[in-house]
């Protein structure tokens, strides 16, 4: 492979499998969203973020890029305003992973920590940052910003559906909601047989990537009219000592990942036993395990 710029190489992440002895008829893929270049899949948000609000005209050169996030949607912020030669601030919150701290020092954001929900950090910069410095900030806004779940609309879904054309059944977390909503409304259009499967986090459950909605995590506009056009097949509430066994299954299989990734795998297995899946059943794996090196560690089994 060959690129000109690191800006290109976001997205055709590969698809490994792994095996499941407790759905043998199912072939299980895992979508390895930690090889975009910040080891996440919300490199695809942060691009396709930046690129709408430069289409608007929002976006001035001096300006600094300016979201909340429990993570790795500030990771990728980070990354590519450095890259773009934009200073960033990111609003964290209690979810952030020392690694993602470091990543973001490294490359050079200015770290505000706010609450435990990225809504409380959301809200921060609306009624607090933007307010003070009006012409300073370009706010992204991950959770109400349309262009979020276009990105997973345009990239994520199709790069499935290619690889997979007769897969049977999608799974991912709800954290924003823009990789499922997005993706989500790609397959409705494009293969409306697929079963569409939703991860959260069960109540008292923190898994990066993967909303508590019981708890106080932000049911945002794509996640809400995702619900009301039915678009999930089978929503599936995981807890971390499920998302821990998973991860340290696929761990004995050579898959580097966060806990989201035990989480979606839980839901994946639960899923094609529910609907008696046989056939290719492809999760998306949300980031690789660097940027949770030190929670994996006090987990590790
Ligand atoms: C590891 C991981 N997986 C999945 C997601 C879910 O992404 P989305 O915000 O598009 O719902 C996130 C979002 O924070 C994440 O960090």
């Amino acid at each position: 492979m060959k690129y000109e710029a690191v800006t290109t190489m976001s997205g055709q992440t590969p698809h490994v499998r792994v095996q499941c002895p407790e759905t043998p008829a199912a072939r299980i893929y895992v979508k390895l969203e930690g090889c975009n270049p910040t080891g996440s899949i919300k490199d695809r948000a942060c691009l396709g973020l930046i690129r709408s609000l430069r289409e608007e005209g929002k976006l001035k050169q001096s300006m600094t890029l300016l979201d909340a996030s429990s993570g790795n949607f500030a990771c990728a912020v980070a990354f590519y305003g450095r890259l773009m030669g934009f200073p960033s601030t990111v609003v964290v919150n209690s979810k952030l992973t020392v690694d993602k701290r470091n990543f973001l020092e490294y490359f050079g954001a200015e770290i505000i920590q706010v609450g435990d929900f990225t809504i409380e950090g959301n809200k921060y910069c609306r009624e607090v940052l933007l307010p003070q410095q009006p012409d300073k900030y370009l706010f992204l806004d991950q959770l109400h910003n349309w262009a979020n779940p276009r990105a997973y609309y345009e990239s994520l879904g199709p790069e499935i559906l290619a690889d997979f054309p007769d897969v049977k059944a999608v799974v991912g977390s709800l954290g924003s909601g823009g990789t499922m909503a997005g993706t989500g409304k790609y397959f409705r259009e494009h293969k409306p047989d697929v079963k569409l499967i939703a991860v959260q986090a069960a109540p008292g459950t923190k898994l990066p990537g993967t909303g508590a909605f019981e708890d106080g995590d932000y049911i945002t506009p794509f996640i809400q009219q995702s619900i009301d056009n039915n678009v999930f097949d089978y929503v599936v509430k995981v807890t971390e000592r499920d998302a821990i066994q998973r991860a340290m299954q696929l761990k004995d299989q050579g898959l580097f990942c966060g806990l989201q990734t035990g989480g979606v795998m839980q839901a994946a297995v639960l899923a094609t036993k529910h609907f008696h899946l046989e056939g290719d059943v492809v999760i998306i794996s949300g980031d690789t395990g660097w940027k949770n090196l030190a929670k994996l560690l006090q987990v590790n089994q």
